[in-house]
This record gives C-alpha cells, structure tokens and sequence, in this order.
C-alpha cells in the first residue's frame, strides 16, 4: 500500500534581506497511517518551517522557493491547485500552531470559528454545527463544552486554549495532525493530559501525528519513529526505541547526553558545545562539524551521504562501511 505521507528531498528557501536563504534542506521521511513520526532538533533548526511547508502556509512575501516531492496517499500536494489545499487543510491535513494564539482569531468567538470550519468543508450549519463543536470540546476535555462556545480565546486559561486549538484540528477527523510544540507552553501536567489526549484520540480515529518537538521525554512518550534535525538537515532517521537504545550521529547522542538526568548524583549537564549555526551562514560540509568531537577532514568540505546502519540511516562520516579487499 502507498505510504501516507512520503516526503522526499524537501527544500525550502525563503527571501530573506533580498537573499534566498535554504531554511530546510532536501529532508526526506515517511509518515505511516496511524503513526506518530517526530522531529526532533534544537531552536531554529527547521522543524516549523518543515511543517509549514507540508502546509504550504508560508507567507507569500517570504517564501522563495519549494522543491522536492509532498505526496499524500501518491499525491504530489506541491503540484496541487490553491483550492484543492484549501480543501485539504483541515480535512486531510491539519495542524497545531506552535504560537497558541496563532490559529485561533481573537476577535471571534470559539463556537464561531469552529462553526465556520465546518460550514467551510461540509456545508454543516446551525443546530448540527454547534452540536458537533460541543461534541469536539467534550472529547478534549473541556468542561461545560456548551458554555465556551461564546468565550472568546483569551478566555480560556493556556491549558484550555491549547485544547480549543487541538479540538479545531481535530474537528474534521484529518489523517495527518501536525503539532508544533503542542505542549512547550504549557505546565508539567497539563502537559501530560495534552500528550495522553491526543494518543487516545489518534487510538480512537486512527490519525498519524507528526510531533514537532525539542523535548527527548515527549519523543519517548509519543513517537513510533523519529527525525532528527540539525541546521535545515533531517541527519539521523531511526525508529525511536533503536534512537533511544542507540543514537548515532554525535549530534544525537549530545542531544541526549544534553537531558536532564534523574535521581542519583547531580551531575552538570553535558551540553553540546557551541551554538546552531546561523542560518544564513552555515559551516560547508557536515553542518555539525564545528561543534563535533569526532570531526575528521571529509566531514569539512562535501555533502555527507546518508549511510544505513541496522534500520536506521545516519549522515555522518563515522559510518562509512569500510571496504574490504
Ligand atoms: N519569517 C522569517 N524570515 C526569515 N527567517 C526565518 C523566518 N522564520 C523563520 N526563519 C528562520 O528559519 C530557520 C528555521 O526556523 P524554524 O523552522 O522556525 O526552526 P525550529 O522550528 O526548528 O525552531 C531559523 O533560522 C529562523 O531564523
Ligand atoms: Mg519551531
């Protein structure tokens, strides 16, 4: 059966200060039918901007260029006409904003926008719509669902809004949610009820989510698979008990040698050492290779090939399989 969501080489460019600039460089992944896949990467690697892609909601006046294949169920949604992604978003494809305010307007009311999603894509109105908006509010959880029909967003506490957001999303029944840090915002338990929500409801509707994150705990918790980026570049593909059990490019394995530890000794944390790299001025070679502890002369200059180790897939040089004679 054709893959759900097959990315291949993905590139984005966008105009910055009248230059073009890659923010997401030929990334490649599948998303499976009921899976969760996870990208996973320090601030400003690409991750949003990955999302947005597969979106195609880039603002106009920044977008330079998209390249590469989205094809959902074998459609290349890259090739598709602006009415048929309208379509699509909401219905097919649907995301959670990592900005809580972002995808619900503050001037309107919470029933009306929802409302209006549904009159949008079914041509549901009235009695039917708002029945279906409090049965959305219910399953995520919000209490009194009737009674915040008529809230606006900001009456709603953080935890509240992030459910409205995910209630949204969700509304259509899409087969791909997209959620952007659906949970930095929000506090330690909150943040677990949002995690367990949106696992019963992809159990429920049998959705694949594509979880945008920094956080090694949530990729734990939630994902079957992971992406890791570093600087525009998906460098590490793994299941994600392999990435847990062994993570291979140096920078994963900073990225977990970078998390807290329980319990035991207080030890310092091991960061990795120095920054992400400027966007518009990134190292030549392996992207990492500044920060890298194991650098060698080919990972400065030259595109790092992807080499295959077990069932994971790995940029990076020390897995080169040496040739026997
Ligand atoms: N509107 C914009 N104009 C110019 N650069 C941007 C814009 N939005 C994001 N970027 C840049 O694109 C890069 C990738 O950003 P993003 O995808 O948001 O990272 P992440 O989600 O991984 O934190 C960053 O370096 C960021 O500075
Ligand atoms: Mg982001």
């Amino acid at each position: 059966m054709v893959s759900l969501l097959k990315v291949k080489d993905l590139t984005t460019r966008l105009n910055v200060r009248g230059r073009q600039v890659k923010v997401v460089d030929q990334a490649s992944f599948t998303l499976e039918r009921g899976k969760t896949l996870a990208l996973v990467g320090e601030s400003g690697c690409g991750k949003s901007m990955t999302a947005l892609t597969l979106m195609q909601l880039i603002p106009k006046e920044i977008l330079g260029s998209i390249e590469g294949e989205v094809l959902l169920e074998g459609e290349n949604l890259l090739k598709a006409s602006t009415q048929r992604l309208r379509l699509m978003r909401g219905s097919t494809l649907s995301m959670i904003f990592q900005n809580p305010g972002a995808s619900l307007n503050p001037v309107y009311t919470i029933g009306d926008q929802m409302r209006e999603v549904l009159y949008i894509h079914e041509g549901i109105e009235e009695e039917e719509a708002s029945h279906r908006v409090v049965n959305a509010l219910e399953e995520v959880g919000i209490p009194s669902p009737k009674a915040r029909l008529d809230c606006y967003p900001h009456q709603l506490s953080g935890g509240m809004l992030q459910r409205a957001m995910i209630a949204m999303a969700l509304l259509l029944k899409p087969k791909i949610l997209i959620a952007d840090e659906p949970t930095t915002a929000l506090d330690v338990t909150v943040q677990a009820q949002v995690l367990d929500l949106m696992r019963s409801l992809q159990k429920e509707f049998g959705m694949a989510i594509l979880l945008i994150t920094h956080d090694m705990g949530v990729v734990a918790e939630m994902a079957d698979d992971v992406m890791v980026m570093y600087a525009t570049q998906g460098i590490e593909h793994a299941t994600s008990a392999a990435l847990f059990d062994q993570p291979l490019h140096p920078y994963t394995q900073g990225l977990f040698a970078a998390r807290p530890r329980r319990g035991g000794v207080k030890k310092r944390f091991e960061a990795i050492k120095g920054f992400v790299p400027e966007i518009d001025n990134l190292p030549t070679g392996c992207h990492f290779h500044p920060r890298c502890p194991h650098k060698m002369d080919k990972c400065v200059h030259g595109a790092v090939p992807s080499f295959v180790q077990d069932k994971s897939s790995v940029n990076c040089w020390l897995y080169e399989p040496t040739r026997k004679l």
